[in-house]
């Protein structure tokens, strides 16, 4: 069975309701694990006490799932961080052992934003598209080497009914087998 690894960056998950849905759905998938990003450093990533170990990880998956909320339209400050740390390292550092290997992996985002989709529009009440807002992910994969899949974006997180929520983290487990299984999957929107 192939490995889907997904990296969940949220401030603190006990205050979650749509990243804990969703982890929770996808997590039940066979061959899925969820690695909660934040529980594992709370005082941040640093490359050289943890780029090894998360080189590992990374390293040890077929494909890689970055799971976020949306926050000041980026992403949170961890994310950036595991970037700045084991991204640099692998792709700068230890290229030839590495970053080399890593290449050809197959990436998706899967973001929850509190906003409308209607607000992610050019000229819109957030001046962008949500595709724009993540550009620099894509330059990142882009750089890496990193299959670029469509996103998984669910909008008006915070709004969400059970029975919503419900259906929206369905909707990703089931986005999730799709891209597994080599399926292409075009850009997912739930509200
Ligand atoms: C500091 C902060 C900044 C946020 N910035 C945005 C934003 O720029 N756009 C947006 O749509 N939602 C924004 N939100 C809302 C979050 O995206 C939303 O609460 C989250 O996706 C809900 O997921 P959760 O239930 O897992 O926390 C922000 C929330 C916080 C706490």
């Amino acid at each position: 069975m192939t490995k889907t690894l997904i990296l969940l960056f949220h401030r603190d998950l006990r205050q979650s309701k749509a990243n804990v849905a969703l982890s929770a759905a996808a997590g039940g998938l066979p061959g899925v694990e969820a690695v909660d990003m934040q529980a594992l450093y709370p005082d941040g990533i640093d490359m050289a006490r943890d780029g090894e170990r998360e080189a590992a990880r990374l390293l040890a998956a077929d494909r890689i799932v970055l799971q976020f909320p949306i926050q000041w339209y980026s992403t949170p400050a961890l994310l950036k961080a595991w970037q700045d740390a084991v991204l640099t390292r692998m792709f700068y550092i230890a290229y030839e052992t590495e970053g080399r290997r890593l290449e050809g992996t197959p990436l998706m985002l899967a973001a929850t934003a509190g906003n409308t989709p209607d607000a992610y529009r050019l000229g819109g009440r957030n001046m962008f598209a949500m595709i724009d807002l993540l550009a620099p992910l894509r330059a990142t994969a882009h750089r890496c080497g990193l299959r670029w899949s469509d996103p998984f974006i669910l909008y008006e997180a915070d709004k969400l009914s059970p029975e919503a929520l419900g259906a929206a983290a369905g909707d990703y487990a089931a986005t999730l087998e799709r891209w597994i299984a080599g399926i292409p999957v075009s850009s997912f929107v739930a509200a």
